[in-house]
């Protein structure tokens, strides 16, 4: 049967990668995936981590597995991180937290853990949303159904037309939102916008699921987080998946988190037990390397102040990219505005191009970009930003 299958479509960010790996030219560039590179290109690992190693390395006894809802010294770290030390939610001990492998894990068990336990079937995701939930969702089951997000024209949160959506919801369903740095547009609701949302969401009693994958490379650690600890604040169920591959640079370590947050402590044992049977249904256990270092990090005060500053750098570099990139455009005499790309927050930006500029930038100068044009600003640098900027003023003229 195996000679009668189809070919799978290429992935929308990993499928480029790959197109890229096989590019002769050496002068290709990727600004695909939301990978942070420094002024030099590189991705580096943290010093903080490479501390945190060392110190496991000389103090690590075992390789046994770790427990199906992962460390705990991990879980009780990455709700901190999330919610802010002294969260309301979390002095009212109604908040659980398993350890997954990479935040995508933590979106498939909480798309298994609510089919298990409430025949959720459908979810709602901004247009556009990261291309691989609506792949992961449909491959738990799950019908999948847009609210509007993203006025194209205006290069701006279409936020009448978000609300107007998301009002016309049925009750109770399902509602994906992206705790900040939007992947792919770089848009995120004011804390006004925020506010009005997490009425309505409320009115109607949607269930909240927060992807949160970006802390810390938007705003600052804490202001990324300001939506989410409002949420969980209002005393309602809301769930929320946490990425550590970015802003510790961990990316193939896959370190993740699902928190869910009950409205009563009474709700977290059922809940808890849930949350690891999806898991042990699906790969068991999660893997300990980067959840030990992330834990690390955040109980040393040295390491964790060093791992803050590295993480500040790397914000204010994307900032100062997107300053660039703009003015550059402008100087050179591109024949769009871009300004609006310095009022965008985190690694993504939707720049506008579209699908012909798009294959354009990769057939004539090997700069690879995700089809529905959005860049990682972090992948501009000194070095390249002048060809990149060149290269679109040509696409676009
Ligand atoms: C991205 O959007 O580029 C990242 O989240 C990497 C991925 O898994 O797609």
């Amino acid at each position: 049967m195996f000679d009668k299958i189809d070919l799978a479509p290429p992935d929308a960010i990993f499928g480029l990668l790959e197109a890229y790996e096989k590019d002769g030219n050496p002068l290709k560039l990727t600004l695909c995936s939301g990978v942070y590179q420094n002024e030099s290109g590189l991705t580096p690992v943290f010093s903080a981590v490479k501390r945190a190693e060392a110190k496991l390395l000389e103090t690590e006894t075992e390789k046994n597995y770790l427990e199906i809802g992962g460390s705990p010294d991990y879980r009780r770290q990455a709700q901190r991180l999330i919610l802010g030390a002294g969260h309301p939610a979390l002095e009212d001990a109604r908040v659980v937290t398993v350890q997954t492998p990479g935040g995508t894990g933590g979106l498939r068990i909480a798309a298994d853990f609510l089919s298990n336990v409430g025949a959720r079937r459908r979810i709602w995701l901004s247009d556009p949303s990261w291309a691989n939930h609506e792949t992961l969702f449909a491959a738990a089951g799950y019908e999948v159904a847009r609210y509007r997000y993203y006025d194209a024209d205006a290069k701006c949160i279409d936020f009448d037309g978000m609300i107007e959506d998301v009002t016309a919801i049925p009750r109770g369903e399902l509602v994906l939102l992206h705790g900040c740095c939007h992947n792919p547009t770089g848009w995120d609701p004011t804390a006004e916008q925020w506010d009005t949302l997490s009425s309505v969401i409320a009115d109607r009693e949607l269930l909240p699921l927060f992807d949160f994958a970006y802390q810390g490379l938007g705003r600052g650690l804490r202001d990324d987080a300001a939506a989410i600890e409002r949420f969980a604040a209002r005393g309602t169920e809301l769930l929320i998946t946490s990425s550590n591959s970015k802003n510790f640079g961990l990316y193939n370590e896959r370190v993740g988190a699902l928190t869910v947050v009950c409205e009563k402590e009474t709700a977290c044992e059922a809940v808890l037990s849930q949350l690891k049977s999806a898991a042990r249904a699906s790969y068991s256990n999660p893997p300990a390397h980067g959840a030990a270092v992330v834990a690390a990090v955040l109980a040393d005060e040295g390491l964790r102040t060093d791992w803050e500053r590295e993480l500040d750098h790397a914000r204010t570099r994307i900032q100062e990219m997107r300053v660039s990139f703009a003015a550059l455009l402008k100087k050179k005499g591109a024949s769009r505005d871009f300004s609006w790309i310095t009022r965008q927050s985190g690694m993504f930006s939707y720049t506008g191009l579209d699908e012909t500029e798009v294959a354009a930038l990769r057939q004539r100068y090997s700069i690879y970009v995700v089809g529905s044009g959005r860049i990682n600003v972090a992948g501009l640098t000194p070095q390249n930003i002048d060809r990149v900027t060149d290269a679109i003023i040509d696409v676009t003229a």
